[in-house]
């Protein structure tokens, strides 16, 4: 089993990145694997192509999908947001279903404004979402900052365990006769007709 962590901060090993990577520790200590895809930087860095056919690829062997964002005024980067708006356009079929969670840094505020509006990606998509302890937050400015805030360590901690128990579980559901659901064809309809 492998979990796909995205970074969407255009800083590489920033709080964004941290956060994700206690996360990726609890995953992998439940015997999961984990990568973490830097697509904030690459959109930064005007490859917003490259890395949706990146993440796409990725998205075929992944079992579960974590999107990281730092707050910028008051919500997601403008980087995650391009990406994501791209990567369910082009892999809609891909994501679904799969277990998806979302996390945040912030100095100080727009935290759940930002969470909201990643959530929204993934329960447009029929995937199910992981929740923790609290709102899945960190604070700081720097990785140091991040890692003194405790109970935020222990919010991306506790959502590590929570992502391996949906997985396991999903595993366990299908090798028992569970089915996934399949999607049916969608009805569009507007306010006209
Ligand atoms: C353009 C920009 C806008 C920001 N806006 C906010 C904000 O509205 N609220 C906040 O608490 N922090 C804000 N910050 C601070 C970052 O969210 C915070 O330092 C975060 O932990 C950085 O994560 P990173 O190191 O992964 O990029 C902003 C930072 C930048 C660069």
């Amino acid at each position: 089993m492998k979990v796909l962590l995205i970074n969407g901060s255009r800083k590489e090993k920033g709080c964004t990145y941290t956060a994700l990577s206690e996360i990726a520790k609890v995953l992998e200590s439940e015997g999961i694997e984990t990568e973490i895809m830097n697509a904030g930087k690459m959109v930064f860095d005007g490859k917003v192509n490259e890395a949706v056919k990146e993440a796409v690829e990725k998205l075929k062997s992944i079992d579960g999908i974590i999107v990281g964002s730092p707050v910028y005024y008051a919500s997601p980067s403008g980087e995650i947001l391009m990406f994501l708006d791209r990567l369910f356009g082009a892999a809609e079929a891909d994501l679904r279903f799969k277990p998806a969670a979302t996390i945040t840094s912030a100095r100080r505020g727009g935290t759940t404004a930002t969470l909201d509006v990643l959530n929204k990606y993934f329960l447009y998509n029929q995937m199910p979402l992981i929740s923790s302890r609290y709102w899945n937050m960190v604070h700081g400015s720097n990785p140091e900052d991040v890692l003194k805030d405790e109970e935020g360590i222990q919010i991306m901690q506790t959502l590590g365990t929570n992502m391996a128990w949906i997985l396991k579980s999903i595993e366990a559901g299908k090798n028992g006769g569970v089915a996934q659901p399949v999607a049916k064809e969608k009805v569009f309809t507007n306010f006209i007709r």
